[in-house]
């Protein structure tokens, strides 16, 4: 994968005015490479994903291109394939759903897609790679913000991405679990996926070949 992101722009219109968040944002990010994106909170690090992932679209003339397709100029159908088959994004506040257990919250991005069994397995794996297959059968209420957001990364990770987008991942995480997500996803990075991190954690911006600041 190749992500090229020239000229991003991105204004919010809102009742009381325009103001624009994201302002003329250049990077590359080659295969394997890791960005981190430091800013203080307001700086438009969330938003500067979503226009990443596809979820909001940039102004007019901002380009996004990962590998051969242009998330700046795709429709809905394409985005939504672009997601499911190459994006892991992982939240700061993990989004799982509360009424599914662990196993099953693991499942449920391709659950639509492909056999239920072959789903299953992938994602018994993945529990056991993020050290929780002895919670399957919990409900996110029932695990601590580490645990839930290991089963957040083990959900990012159900389709194989190849790149990964991290949004604060660590952020609402005490010491040692966020050494632990942290180390989950550096282990994943050396296997190849390629990770976008934002964070406001300056321990963290030596991870990665690249630093962007937001002002
Ligand atoms: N839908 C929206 N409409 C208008 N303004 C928004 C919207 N979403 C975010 N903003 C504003 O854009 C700025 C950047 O937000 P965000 O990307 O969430 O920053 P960060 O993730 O760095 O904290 C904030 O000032 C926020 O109030
Ligand atoms: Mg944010």
């Amino acid at each position: 994968m190749q992500l090229n992101v020239v000229n991003l722009n991105k204004t919010y219109k809102t009742a009381s005015g325009e103001i624009q968040i994201l302002k003329d944002i250049t990077f590359n990010l080659e295969e394997g490479e890791w960005i981190t994106i430091l800013g203080r909170s307001g700086s438009g690090k969330t938003t500067l994903l979503q226009c990443l992932a596809g979820l909001l679209p940039p102004d007019e003339g901002s380009q996004i291109q990962f590998s051969n397709i242009s998330i700046s100029e795709a429709n809905e159908d394409e985005l939504q394939n672009y997601r499911q088959k190459y994006l892991g994004f992982i939240y700061q506040d993990f989004k799982l759903f509360p009424q599914f257990n662990c196993l099953l919250n693991v499942m449920l991005p391709l659950l639509p897609f492909e056999n239920k069994n072959k789903v299953k397995e992938k994602a018994l794996h993945l529990l056991e790679k993020v050290n929780l297959s002895d919670r399957l059968e919990h409900f996110p209420s029932q695990l601590s913000g580490g645990e839930k957001q290991r089963i957040a990364i083990a959900r990012a990770l159900i389709n194989d991405p190849k790149l990964l987008i991290c949004d604060e991942p660590t952020g609402n995480l005490d010491e040692r679990s966020r050494d632990e997500v942290i180390q989950l996803i550096v282990d994943l990075n050396k296997d190849g996926t390629s990770v976008v991190l934002v964070t406001h954690d300056r321990e963290l911006m030596n991870l990665g070949q690249q630093i962007l600041e937001l002002n």
